[in-house]
């Protein structure tokens, strides 16, 4: 069993990514360890670079992302934690496996389509060919378990579809160059709203910090942004069932389930016929219990810079050894000699 999956510096972390993935990361350490496997988890900071970013705040988020990861219950004992920036062999890999990927895949890519916009010819080539340097970073480890939220499930396939022509091109079936990477989705947690509309993701990079927790929100913070969420004037529900066309609704109920967990219906069943009033201080306190801890131990990490950056460099040295068989192998297969 190898775990592997990366998150961006860019932005605040937030509720979305810590119940979608990085609570995922937290378990599959565990149970990769029980199974004599490992988990590798970056920091995608190659990948920032394709959308305008300040070069002088990188450093600083990538660090305040370790404190994050730490503090969430990353191991970095039993989790080889790196960012890619410090090991070329990501980008390296990249380019071997950009002979592979098609112009057409990636053109199907929904985040392409909505990051460019109306304005493809304006984008950076980094941003079209984003998929693949995300295929690179899970081949490169053999990874067989990806924690990720729902939206990155296309990148994922991407990535199968990247390793399955690569080995029928260029290896034999006996032995493959890649392992095909299997997708970890949590089915409670996949996709968390916007807390302003239920219809949009929950995400960093959304300009309203009201729309989204972040996982270093303090309490008052939290009860107010829950206070303030968008919902409709209805009672909850005795079931899922009633909660059709009402995403904000659903959303609430959802985080509220993923944080006790429970099932929607079973969060339904003990407010059913309440409103808001009821339901959002209960959630609000919930969310407050879950972030307390994790909030308290990221202030305590995230001015200690020397100790982050040791975390990573220990981590990069780890993350290099682990990758090289891989990118020797990836190599050779294309019959390139390459320089020592
Ligand atoms: P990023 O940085 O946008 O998000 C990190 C992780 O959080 C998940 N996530 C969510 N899950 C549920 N609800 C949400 N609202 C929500 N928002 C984000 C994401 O699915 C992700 O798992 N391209 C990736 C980073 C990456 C990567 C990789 C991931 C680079 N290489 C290789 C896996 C494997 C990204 O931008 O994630």
């Amino acid at each position: 069993m190898r775990v592997v999956s990366g998150i961006q510096p860019t932005g605040k972390p937030h509720l979305g990514n810590y119940l979608g993935a990085i609570r995922n990361y937290v378990k599959l350490q565990d149970d990769a360890a029980a199974q004599g496997g490992e988990c590798l988890i970056f920091i995608a900071d190659l990948h920032a670079i394709s959308m305008p970013h300040d070069p002088a705040e990188l450093h600083a988020s990538t660090l305040e992302l370790v404190a994050t990861l730490v503090a969430c219950g990353l191991d970095t004992d039993k989790t080889v934690l790196f960012n890619q920036a410090q090991v070329p062999a990501h980008a390296e890999l990249e380019w071997l496996l950009s002979g592979t990927a098609r112009m057409g895949w990636l053109n199907r890519m929904t985040q392409w389509k909505d990051k460019a916009g109306k304005n493809r010819e304006g984008q950076s080539v980094a941003l079209f060919t984003y998929p693949v340097l995300q295929a690179a970073d899970v081949l490169l480890y053999q990874a067989t378990h990806v924690p990720v939220g729902e939206d990155q499930k296309q990148h994922l396939e991407l990535a199968r579809d990247v390793a399955q022509k690569f080995n029928n091109d260029f290896a034999s079936e006996q032995e493959p160059v890649f392992t095909l990477p299997e997708p970890i989705i949590p089915p409670d947690a996949a996709r968390i709203m916007s807390l302003r509309d239920g219809t949009a993701k929950m995400s960093k990079s959304d300009p309203s910090d009201m729309s989204r927790i972040n996982l270093a929100d303090d309490a008052d913070a939290i009860m107010q942004k829950i206070r303030k969420a968008r919902t409709d004037a209805e009672p909850l529900p005795g079931d899922s069932a009633g909660l059709a066309g009402r995403p904000e609704a659903l959303n609430l109920v959802s985080i509220h389930a993923a944080l006790v967990g429970e099932s929607v219906d079973t969060v339904l069943k003990r407010f059913a016929g309440q409103g808001f009033g009821v339901f959002k201080p209960a959630l609000g306190e919930v969310l407050v219990e879950t972030l307390r801890p994790i909030s308290a131990r990221f202030r305590e990490l995230k001015n200690d810079r020397e100790a982050l950056d040791a975390i990573l460099a220990r981590g990069a040295a780890r993350a290099r050894e682990r990758g090289r068989p891989t990118l020797d192998a990836a190599y050779k297969a294309l019959g390139l000699v390459r320089g020592r």
